[in-house]
């Protein structure tokens, strides 16, 4: 047999050799075909994600450890979306329904104002707080998602028990990323929704996270109103802002 293969042969025997030979006449036969050994073909590096460095800026940017957002569940465009807002409310006040892998940045981005997260799980609230200076404030939702199309024209169902400390105030910013309702069993987001409408200040803003399901597209165009729809953003999910 020649020692020299055609670039055909050579790219038809390299991966069947690789395949079906058993590994003791692989050396032997790859030295006689002069097959490249697999051992030095190098992989390309991975890119960088950029969702990760985008993240990781944000957070440089208010002296956070870059992997400060892992885990979050927003992306960039999301979280600028919110910055902006809670920016041009400087000393102002920041209602968050549901606690999580973002809540550390919200309290620096609101350093010179007021930050509450309003939580239901009570594990997952404790493990936050571990990462937060402010007291996670513990609240319930009666509600299963299964039940939002029968509850939708029935606010006088809706309303939240709710400290004075948080029913009391005005918020300059309310973002409403929890309760859980990524399925029936969970209590979904119809009473977190409607309670942002009446807590939210004249002149402050609502954010509502997943609009892309039924649900919070629902509650949000019949209690925040489409038009005063004001931000939309795709990231993770959808975001929608409400000026109020
Ligand atoms: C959709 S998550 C988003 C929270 C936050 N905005 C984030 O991006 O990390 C909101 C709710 O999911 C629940 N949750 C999220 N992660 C959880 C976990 N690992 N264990 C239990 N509950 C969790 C909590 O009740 C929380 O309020």
């Amino acid at each position: 047999m020649s020692e020299h293969l055609s670039d055909r042969a050579y790219s038809l025997a390299r991966p069947v050799a690789k395949r079906m030979i058993p590994p003791r006449w692989r050396e032997p036969i790859r030295r006689r075909l002069r097959l490249p050994d697999p051992e030095v073909i190098e992989l390309p590096p991975t890119p960088p994600d950029p969702q990760i460095q985008a993240r990781a800026g944000i957070s440089r940017r208010y002296g956070l450890d870059p992997d400060t957002l892992d885990g979050a569940l927003l992306h960039d465009v999301e979280i600028e979306a919110i910055i902006g807002a809670v920016e041009a409310r400087p000393g102002g006040s920041f209602l968050v329904f549901g606690c999580g892998n973002d809540s550390r940045l919200w309290e620096r981005v609101n350093r010179a104002g007021r930050t509450v997260f309003l939580e239901h799980h009570p594990e997952w609230a404790a493990r936050v707080s571990e990462t937060i200076a402010a007291k996670v404030v513990p609240v319930s939702y009666w509600t299963r998602r299964t039940q939002w199309a029968d509850l939708l024209d029935q606010p006088e169902r809706l309303g939240m028990s709710l400290p004075s400390t948080i029913r009391d105030h005005s918020w300059d910013v309310v973002f409403v990323d929890g309760p859980t309702g990524f399925d029936d069993d969970t209590p979904g987001r119809m009473q977190s929704i409607f309670e942002a409408s009446r807590l939210v200040s004249a002149g402050g803003m609502v954010f509502v996270h997943d609009c892309e399901r039924p649900v919070e597209a629902a509650y949000s165009t019949v209690y925040l109103g489409s038009a005063r729809q004001s931000v939309s953003v795709w990231g993770h999910a959808l975001l929608n802002g409400y000026s109020f």
